[in-house]
């Protein structure tokens, strides 16, 4: 058996991680699940509000859970806006892990 593969792969995992501009693959996931999901109301740069919702970088997978699958936030959790205009999105649920990857 040999673990050459594996480690190659986990290196190319580490470095994509650092490089500027190259996402890993978990977080280009979350990136293609937010453009497809989220920026209708949110910015497609996630550091800035968008037309709608506030900016969602840094959000974490917590409060992604809470917020897209069931509507509500973690608790002890301080809103960035008082209102509840997001409907809820519990098909993006497998994606969580990944959106948060994206948005960290
Ligand atoms: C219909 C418009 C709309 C869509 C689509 C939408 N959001 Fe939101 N989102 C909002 C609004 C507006 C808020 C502010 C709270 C409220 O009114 O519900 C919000 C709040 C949030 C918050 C809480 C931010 C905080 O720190 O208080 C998170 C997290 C969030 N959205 C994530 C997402 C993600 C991820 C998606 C895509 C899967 C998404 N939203 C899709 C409108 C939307």
């Amino acid at each position: 058996m040999s673990a050459t593969p594996l480690a190659l792969l986990a290196l190319a995992v580490a470095l994509g991680g650092c490089s500027e501009g190259g996402l890993s693959p978990a977080a280009e996931r979350g990136r293609q699940t937010y453009l497809a999901n989220c920026v209708a109301c949110h910015n497609t740069d996630p550091s800035q509000p968008g037309p709608v919702g506030p900016p969602l970088k840094g959000s974490s997978r917590e409060l992604l859970e809470a917020k897209v699958i069931s509507g509500t936030y973690p608790p002890g959790y301080t809103p960035k806006r008082p209102t509840k205009v997001m409907v809820p999105i519990p098909a993006v649920a497998p994606e969580i892990a990944s959106l948060a990857e994206y948005l960290r």
